[in-house]
């Protein structure tokens, strides 16, 4: 299969949200419930990206939609590819860190279930295929003891 052209896939935002971006140990997954395709799997809480709207504005919008919270979001996590992180022929993803200023995440739309994944436990749930190698991406990225 030969790789998309540049720019024809539609921008998917998600945020990795930590109990602290300086020192991150909890990390926020998120389990879908629809649509029936998805429902059971973990993604790290996001969405589409609206024509001409801006990543990080999109970001913040799907994380008050879908979470019911206000972010700081820090560093984007850089992916291999450019535009991001491969979702689908038709998707791909950015991803941020960011951390909660305001009010308490809760499962307000796509999710039925929230939960902080401690150290050494950010791969033990069932995540969508295309958040395991960002989950993995953001395990490489932490900072050393
Ligand atoms: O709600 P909205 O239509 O904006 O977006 P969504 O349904 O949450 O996400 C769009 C697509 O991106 C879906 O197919 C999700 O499965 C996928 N996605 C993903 O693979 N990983 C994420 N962390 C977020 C979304």
């Amino acid at each position: 299969m030969s790789a998309p052209a540049p720019g024809t896939r539609r921008l998917v935002v998600a945020g990795a949200l930590l109990d602290d971006l300086a020192r991150p140990r909890l990390l926020l997954a998120a389990r879908r419930h629809r649509p029936a395709a998805l429902a059971g799997r973990w993604e790290l809480p996001g969405g589409k990206a609206e024509p001409g709207e801006r990543p990080v504005q999109a970001l913040r919008r799907e994380l008050r939609e879908e979470l019911g919270v206000e972010v700081e979001v820090g560093a984007e996590l850089p992916a291999a590819d450019p535009e991001g992180w491969p979702l689908s022929p038709a998707l791909v993803m950015r991803v941020w860190w960011a951390r909660v200023s305001a009010g308490w995440p809760e499962p307000l739309e796509d999710h039925d279930e929230l939960r902080w994944l401690g150290e050494g436990g950010w791969e033990g749930v069932d995540w969508l295929a295309g958040d395991l190698p960002v989950v993995r991406g953001l395990l490489a990225a932490l900072p050393g003891p």
